[in-house]
């Protein structure tokens, strides 16, 4: 199949690791890629909020199906213009993106379809905000309404600070207030046609910056697969409870979900209730689910584009658990210094049951000033946040664990960050 990508993290680079180890071959191309995808398969400098521009180079290479990664595209309806020139198309369309793009009508459709999730007011006022606030009690829970890139979410023990949270995201709009959900968090993720829904493995994705959840909330520093706690019936729950009755609720609004429905859930002592719906496929969840996944991801995708889940057996998985641990940039995530150069993936990945999956890498060109010892000109450079994802395989979570914070030691990056304790509590 000729597939088309939409993006440039570790994310997609897992998502192209997955495409080329299936039996079928196919031909991938990405837009824009980064340095590691690069090195896999073509990447395309086409911007992937331009609608014109990905379409013109889908009809004019006979792309088959494009797969939208990040939630940008999508929000900004991407989707929509691809699916009227005929093209197949992973992600949902503006309208149905909204479940991501806006956290009040994700809660609309959720009160609508009866899903469990927290109770929320959506407070336009501080006055409004501050009432809410006092309703629920601590821990406090304030959300921006709209994308904020992690940023716009504040829990917290403190109202002086969940009440200075509220006044700063006023400015740019509504703020919602939420109850607190206690328990521990899982993402899920299901393709969807529009009309049926089909569960991959359950992930567990650890979103503070650092060991311990403590500091600041980040796109995810590490997640492993699958959750061994869990209870047999978990999957069955979600799909019967919250995929399909807000899969079904958008298709009643004629506004169908097509792509990945990333169900962020807690499980609370009185059920499973959701946290945040997402767009996509989650990352750095993808990296380890994607790792385990047997069935070929392009048939899914493909069936999920074209109205044709229905029938299909669940999506399979290894026996083998994953681990990945992110690599950020020093300063992640509010200012992260970017533009320094990055060593020893190679060893990395020759630690047996491990790959890494780039995020922000590009080939530069280092300042010859002598600093860089045996560096080539040409080098891998970090240019963002997160940079990368050591992925990891192994029999049990002891091993997993074990090989990839071996990789990530012999990665070498001034100022890098990682979480040392992914996965330590299943590895017990
Ligand atoms: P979100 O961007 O909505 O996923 O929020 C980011 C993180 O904040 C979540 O992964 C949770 O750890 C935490 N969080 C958000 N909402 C709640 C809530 N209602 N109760 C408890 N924790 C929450
Ligand atoms: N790992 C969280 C997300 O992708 O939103």
């Amino acid at each position: 199949m000729r597939i088309l990508i939409l993006g440039s993290g570790a994310r997609e680079h897992a998502i192209v690791k997955s495409l080329l180890s299936e039996d079928e071959s196919h031909e991938v191309f990405v837009a824009p890629g980064n340095a590691g995808i690069a090195r896999e398969t073509p990447v395309v400098d086409i911007d992937p909020l331009d609608p014109v521009a990905v379409a013109d180079f889908a009809v004019e290479r006979a792309v088959e199906l494009v797969v939208v990664g990040p939630e940008a595209p999508l929000i900004a309806g991407v989707a929509d213009p691809l699916r009227e020139r005929g093209i197949a198309v992973f992600g949902p369309g503006k309208a149905a993106a909204q479940l991501e793009g806006s956290k009040a009508f994700a809660k609309r459709i959720m009160d609508e379809a009866g899903v469990p999730t927290g109770r929320a007011v959506r407070a336009a006022t501080l006055a409004e905000a501050e009432a809410a606030l006092d309703e629920y009690g601590a821990p406090y829970v304030v959300k921006a309404d709209g994308l904020a890139a992690g940023k716009g979410v504040l829990v917290t023990p403190d109202r002086g600070a969940a009440l200075a949270h509220a006044t700063r995201w006023l400015e740019h709009g509504a703020v919602l207030v939420e109850e607190f959900l206690d328990g521990p968090e899982v993402s899920l993720f299901l393709l969807s046609d529009g009309h049926e829904v089909l569960p991959l493995s359950p992930a567990q994705d650890y979103k503070r910056l650092l060991d311990g959840d403590a500091g600041p909330n980040t796109g995810g520093m590490g997640a492993y697969s699958p959750l061994p706690w869990l209870p047999g019936t978990f999957v069955d729950e979600v799909v019967e409870t919250i995929a399909l009755p807000t899969v079904r609720r958008l298709e009643a609004e004629q506004t169908p979900f097509i792509g990945l429905l990333y169900c962020g859930l807690v499980v609370t002592a009185s059920g499973v209730k959701v946290i945040e719906f997402n767009a996509r496929f989650g990352d750095p969840e993808t990296q380890v689910v994607l790792a385990r996944l047997t069935t070929p991801l392009s048939r899914l995708m493909l069936a999920a584009a074209t109205g044709g889940l229905a029938g299909l057996p669940r999506p399979e998985f290894a026996s083998e658990v994953a681990v990945t641990v992110v690599l950020a940039s020093e300063g992640y995530p509010e200012k992260p210094i970017t533009g320094r150069p990055l060593a020893g993936l190679d060893a990395a990945e020759a630690v047996p049951g491990v790959w890494v999956d780039h995020a922000a890498t590009e080939v530069g060109t280092l300042p010859d000033d002598g600093l860089h010892g045996s560096w080539t000109a040409e080098s891998l450079i970090a240019t963002g946040g997160r940079v990368l994802s050591v992925v990891a395989l192994g029999s049990d979570f002891a091993e997993a664990r074990e090989r990839a914070y071996d990789a990530i030691g012999k990665i070498h990056l001034e100022g890098g960050q990682y979480r040392t304790d992914i996965a330590a509590r299943v590895a017990r």
